[in-house]
This record gives C-alpha cells, structure tokens and sequence, in this order.
C-alpha cells in the first residue's frame, strides 16, 4: 500500500516525499509541473535512494486521477496540489477557484470511488483572516480576505460535508502558518518562479545579490518594531508533522484542524537580523507603505496538535535561516538552468 502525493515535485510536497520514504513508507506521487519542476523529483530520488512513481498528472483532469488509483494500491492521500499565490488569486479567481477547488472535488470522487478515505490536506493560516488575538487557536472564526485563502476555507467545508454524508472518511486539515527553510542537505529547496511574494525567499535573494533589496511592508504595526509578525516554522518540522496525523487518521474516524505553527513570533526585522547573523551577509531594506491585505499579527497555538498528534516544532529561527541560506547557495536560481530575471 502507498500514500498518494499530490504537487510532490513542490515546495512542501517534496519534503513530505522524503520524510515518507525514510520512514519506510512506500510513494506515489503526482504534480501538473505547473509550478515546479521535474528536477525536485530527481532530487527526492537522490536524496532517498529510493525509486518511486511520478506522474504529470493535473487533478483538474479526472480521468487521469482516476487511473492513478486504477495502477496503485493507495492506502491515504496527502493532497498538497494547489494555487497558492495571494495577489495572483485575485487577478484570475477562476483559475484558482478551477484548480483548487475542481482538483479537490475530483480527488474526492475518485477516492471514494476507489474506497481510500484518509486525506491530509494543505490548509493555512489564511483562513483566520485577521484574528482578534493571537495565539490562535483552532476554534476562532474563520474568514477569508481574497480568492485563494478562500479556496481552502471552501475546501476545509467542501471536506467536513464529506465527512458528514459518510462517517468512514478520515481527515486531518492542516493549516500552516509560514513555512520556510529546506532540507538541510541543501538539495531541495524553494524555488519560486519570477519575483517572490513570500518573505525569506525575497532575502536569500537580496543576500546572493540578486535583487537589491528588501522591501518591508509596514512599519507601523502594533508591534515591537512596526513590522509584521509572523510564525515561522521550518519546513522539515512542518511535513513531520504531517506524517503524526496520517498516523492519528489511523486511530481516529472524523475530521479535524490542526494548526502546526511553532507558538513563536518573529517580525520581519526580526527574521532579517536573524538571517544577516546566521550568514554574515547584510540585508538592505527599505520600509514601504504597507502589502494590501496583510494583517499585523498572526502566531499559532501549536497545543491541539502537541496533545492530538504528539508534534511540536523542533527547530529554531537560526536553524531555518541556515538551511534557506544553504539552499540559496548550493541552488542560486533554484532547479532552473537559466538565470532568473
Ligand atoms: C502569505 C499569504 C498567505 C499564504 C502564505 C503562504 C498574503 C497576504 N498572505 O502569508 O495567505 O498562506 O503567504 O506562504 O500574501 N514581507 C515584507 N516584504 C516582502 C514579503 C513579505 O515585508 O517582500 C512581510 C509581510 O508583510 C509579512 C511577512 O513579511 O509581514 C511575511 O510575509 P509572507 O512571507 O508573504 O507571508 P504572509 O503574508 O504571512
């Protein structure tokens, strides 16, 4: 038996392919290469020296979904694959709305098709819009600002209607707050396309002297500093983390939201001098008007998924700042050959 991998070639994705590999589990994966590249998965295979089978698949495509679970015995789904670009998301909501969400209902179709109903799925902390107080915890509101965070609200309701029509799905929602680091051999990593929206992506670029500086969002926060804070948690701490609730959907009937954030907050300057001390390298920024649609403050209450899961977050800001850095490094324009613009 197998656990299905979608968008397994991304980000997140394929540092969940490497923490199920060495834990013995065998992996299907699938990926539309929309937004990676065929080399990350190259890259799990070298890291791992275990084979696994890949297909380009897109979940928009049905038929093609359908036939993965035809050729292999997939035992639970951890369904990564997903547009993920705020300010895209609002220029073109259908495409979002299409991919996100079309996706996920095929997905679910052809997993109750084929009886597998244990799904772990990518959720954010997007979905508590801009909480009243922080820590948050999983019980507070829920409520979107733009089309993509509210396509993982939709979906987050999409699955707890499945799993009201059939009491046998097993679901573990996810909500992540701000994933960053790499593995730490440096062979996998972020590799954003184009200008990167997400913060550390912007400084290890800033710092390897591929952009000239980092623009800060904001100085006028409620803060210590005026910037804004966020929870950072380290990428490999962020997929183990996914592997503690494929274990508890193996215990547990129903659906349940876990937050997997550190408790910690940092603010952007915070993570900045981090960053400038950890590689010797310095950082010029300039504060500019605030992002539209970012929020002050956001850190999570990891204590749901301490008791539930029996996970916490091991690894600190330094450690986060190291494997970017050695990522950035080793990969200057990530798994591209050609030089970015
Ligand atoms: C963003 C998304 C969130 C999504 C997450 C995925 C928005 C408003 N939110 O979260 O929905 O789930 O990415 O990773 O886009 N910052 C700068 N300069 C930059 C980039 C960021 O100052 O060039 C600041 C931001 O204002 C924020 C912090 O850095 O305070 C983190 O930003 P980012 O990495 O984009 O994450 P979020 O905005 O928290």
């Amino acid at each position: 038996m197998a656990i299905l991998i979608t968008g397994g070639a991304g980000f997140i994705g394929s540092h969940a392919a490497v923490e199920l590999l060495n834990n013995g589990y065998d992996i299907v994966v699938i990926d539309s290469l929309s937004n990676s590249q065929m080399e990350s998965v190259h890259r799990i295979q070298e890291l791992t020296g275990k084979e696994f089978p890949f297909y380009e698949v897109d979940l928009v495509n049905k038929v093609q979904a359908d036939e993965i679970f035809h050729y292999h015995p997939i035992e639970a789904v951890m369904h990564f694959a997903g547009l993920k670009a705020v300010g895209e998301s609002r220029e073109i909501p259908l495409k979002y709305y299409n991919n996100n969400i079309t996706g996920t209902l095929n997905l679910c179709e052809v997993m109750a098709k084929h009886n597998v109903k244990n799904l772990v799925f990518s959720s954010s902390a997007t979905v508590y819009g801009n909480p009243n107080s922080v820590p948050v915890v999983e019980s507070f509101p829920l409520t979107v600002t733009n089309p993509y965070g509210r396509t993982k609200l939709m979906i987050e309701e999409i699955l707890r209607d499945l799993h009201v029509s059939d009491s046998s799905w097993r679901i573990a929602i996810l909500r992540y707050f701000n994933p960053i680091g790499a593995h730490e051999s440096g062979r996998i990593g972020e590799s954003p396309n184009g200008i990167p929206n997400n913060l550390m992506p912007y400084i290890t670029q800033v710092a390897i002297g591929q952009r000239e500086h980092l623009q800060v969002f904001g100085s006028d926060y409620g803060t210590h500093d005026g910037t804004g804070i966020r929870d950072y948690i380290h990428v490999v701490d962020l997929v183990k983390g996914h592997l503690k609730a494929l274990q508890y959907l193996e215990r547990n009937e129903g659906v349940e939201a876990f937050n997997l954030g550190t408790g910690k907050g940092y603010s952007v300057l915070d993570l900045v001098h981090n960053f400038s001390e950890v590689t010797s390298r310095e950082i010029p920024y300039q504060v500019v008007p605030r992002r539209v649609g970012d929020i002050g403050i956001c850190y999570a209450n990891p204590e749901k998924a301490k008791n539930l899961l029996g996970w916490q977050a091991e690894k600190g800001l330094k450690e986060m700042c190291q494997d970017s850095w050695r990522w950035q490094t080793s990969n200057p324009n990530g798994y591209n050959i050609a030089v970015k613009q």
